[in-house]
Order: C-alpha cells, then sequence, then structure tokens
C-alpha cells in the first residue's frame, strides 16, 4: 500500500509533495519561529502574527473532530508547498525534511501548548529525540544548510 502510494505521489511529478512520514519536531519549533512566528499565532512558540490565520483556533477544531496529526500534518504540508502565490504567504518557505519538521511540529502542538516540544539547547547533544535513527549531528549540519541556503536565496 505505502509503496503504491509512493508511487503515485512520484507519478504526479513537478513539486506534488507527498505524505509527512516523519520529521523532527524540534527543528520544526526552530524552524517556525524562523520562518512563520511573524505572521502566525501558536502558543507553543509563543508566536503573536496576526497576518495570517491564527493556527491554535485553526486546528482546534479539527483535532476536535477527531483528525488524525498524520492528517493535520498532511493539511500544513500542503499549505507550505501550495500556498496562494498571490497571496502573503510564499510557497516553499522551507522544504523537504525541513518542510516535514514544521508540518508535523504544528500537528502536535497546534491547540496544545503542553505538547512539549523544546528547542535544541545550546548543546545540540542534549536534545534526544525518541527514534534510534536520530543524529543530532546531521540534524545540526542539515539545519545550517538550510540556513545558508535561505541566507542565499531569500536574502
Ligand atoms: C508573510 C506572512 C506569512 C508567513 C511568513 C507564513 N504564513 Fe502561513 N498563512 C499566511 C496567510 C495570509 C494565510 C491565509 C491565506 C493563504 O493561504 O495565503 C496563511 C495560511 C496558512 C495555513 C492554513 C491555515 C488555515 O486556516 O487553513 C497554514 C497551515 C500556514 N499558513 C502555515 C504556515 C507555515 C508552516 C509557515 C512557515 C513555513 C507560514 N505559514 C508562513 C501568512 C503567512
Amino acid at each position: 500500500m505505502i509503496a503504491v502510494l509512493a508511487v503515485a505521489f512520484l507519478a504526479t511529478g513537478c513539486g506534488a509533495v507527498g505524505r509527512v512520514t516523519s520529521g523532527d519536531t524540534s527543528k520544526g519549533k526552530q524552524l517556525f519561529n524562523e520562518k512563520c512566528a511573524s505572521c502566525h499565532t501558536l502558543a507553543d512558540a509563543k508566536s503573536q502574527g496576526t497576518v495570517g490565520p491564527n493556527l491554535d483556533d485553526a486546528f482546534s477544531s479539527d483535532k476536535q473532530q477527531g483528525f488524525s496529526e498524520q492528517t493535520m500534518a498532511d493539511i500544513v504540508r500542503g499549505q507550505i508547498a501550495y500556498a496562494d502565490p498571490e497571496g502573503p504567504m510564499t510557497p516553499n518557505l522551507v522544504r523537504g525534511s525541513d518542510a516535514d519538521s514544521v508540518a508535523l511540529y504544528i500537528a502536535k502542538c497546534a491547540g496544545n501548548p503542553s505538547c512539549g516540544i523544546h528547542l535544541y539547547a545550546a548543546n545540540h547533544g542534549f536534545n534526544c529525540d525518541q527514534r534510534g535513527s536520530y543524529n543530532a549531528g546531521a540534524a545540526a549540519t542539515a539545519l545550517e544548510r538550510s540556513l545558508y541556503h535561505f541566507g542565499k536565496h531569500l536574502g
């Protein structure tokens, strides 16, 4: 089933984003602060932007209706990739696994400021993800590269 879905997404080509299957919520929170907080209110991130919808409000009703975290992550991921190019939200502010991480973070924490996602401490070795495959060094390198990329392209 998963293989079939993956093929279906690949087949759609050009920029279609797949489902969010993994992500690093700490990194997602950090990226949210950098890229999204200026426009969106989200209690967990202590952001109070008002240009875009309040994300606590936007997703708490979804949570009450029983939407799964997976579904909400996929919705956010879609919005990141396909935000209306005419609107204030630039599409693809974050990409790839960074976008997955932001989507997963919002799915977990919107309307739920006690979700318990913490930012990296000064010593990134402190942060221990639940996944055995988690590699803090690689995550830090990836973040550094992303920041470089953003600096270069978003000025
Ligand atoms: C310059 C302001 C701005 C920034 C930065 C921004 N957004 Fe938005 N966002 C908006 C606006 C305005 C809308 C509503 C209309 C639209 O889709 O453009 C929106 C809509 C959304 C929605 C849909 C909410 C709903 O009620 O359906 C989500 C989810 C979202 N943004 C997430 C993000 C994420 C994640 C980031 C960072 C990667 C981000 N936004 C960055 C302005 C912004």
